[in-house]
């Protein structure tokens, strides 16, 4: 009888890819520059999760950004720092969601199928790190499906429409949702295509957990992300980016 893998052999067998998301406009950050290109440290926000795919088990990477902004992510990011993983730069679309279905179609041609995964990473959280990326690889690889996040440190309250209280969940079952988030590439492919077939489908999608959710009946598990995972979205957020790596000693 044949041994059963070992998680580490699944691991090591099975394709991983990564779609880098950096087709926003970056408007909450009022800047003139959008904000994956912002420096910090020097270099464009949007290289530091580049490096940490390129450092990490995922074989291929894509990176998905504005239309007028491929030729610039093309020469001035993937040629100049030399990420051997970056196969192709390739425009987004209007939302979150067309950007990751375009990533996701663009996976599909180069082959992608059964038996393989795809981390899906908003390209404005720099700190995403190896620790991260592989809980998981490891996770996706026993789940199917799972997303970097942590519980959460305020209370959460949801709101009425005049913005009274209406309802306090236990803090201890409320975890704030980052990114990578890791499917199994058919469930996650399958799920786009379904979610993309219906219009009433597309509403208030806002990651890629709610379309698993939503379409399939795989249960998407949480995965310890980092406090330090954080998108910058605002311009205070710059400046805890910037304190963060002013403390970093590696
Ligand atoms: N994103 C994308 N395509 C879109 C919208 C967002 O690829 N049509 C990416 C962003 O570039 C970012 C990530 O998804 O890396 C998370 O989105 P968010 O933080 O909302 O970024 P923006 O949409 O750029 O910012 P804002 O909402 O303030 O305009
Ligand atoms: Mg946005």
């Amino acid at each position: 009888m044949e041994k059963a893998e070992t998680k580490e052999e699944k691991i090591e067998k099975s394709r991983f890819a990564a779609i880098v998301l950096a087709a926003g406009k970056g408007k909450r950050m009022n800047s003139k520059v959008q904000k994956q290109f912002l420096l910090l440290d020097g270099k464009p926000l949007l290289w530091y999760s580049l490096a940490a795919f390129e450092k990490s088990n995922v074989e291929d990477v894509l990176l998905v950004t504005g239309k007028d902004e491929v030729e610039y992510c093309k020469t001035q990011i993937g040629e100049a720092y030399g990420f051997c993983k970056l196969r192709s730069v390739i425009p987004g679309g209007k939302e979150r969601y067309h950007s990751v279905y375009e990533g996701l179609k663009m996976l599909a041609l180069m082959g992608y199928g059964a038996g393989d995964f795809v981390l899906i990473h908003d390209g404005a959280r720099p700190f995403v790190d190896q620790g991260i990326i592989g809980r998981v690889s490891e996770d996706v690889v026993r789940y199917g499906a799972c997303v970097a996040g942590m519980p959460s440190k305020d209370t959460v309250k949801l709101a009425d429409e005049e913005n009274f209280a209406r309802l306090t969940p236990a803090r201890a079952s409320v975890w704030t949702i980052q990114t990578p988030q890791a499917f199994s590439f058919n469930l996650i492919y399958g799920a786009y295509e379904r979610m993309m077939s219906r219009e009433e489908y597309q509403n208030g999608i806002t990651d890629d957990a709610m379309v698993v959710e939503a379409m399939t009946d795989t249960r998407v598990k949480l995965t310890e992300g980092t406090y330090r995972n954080i998108k910058v979205t605002t311009p205070e957020d710059m400046d805890v980016a910037k304190a963060f790596l002013r403390g970093t000693v590696n």
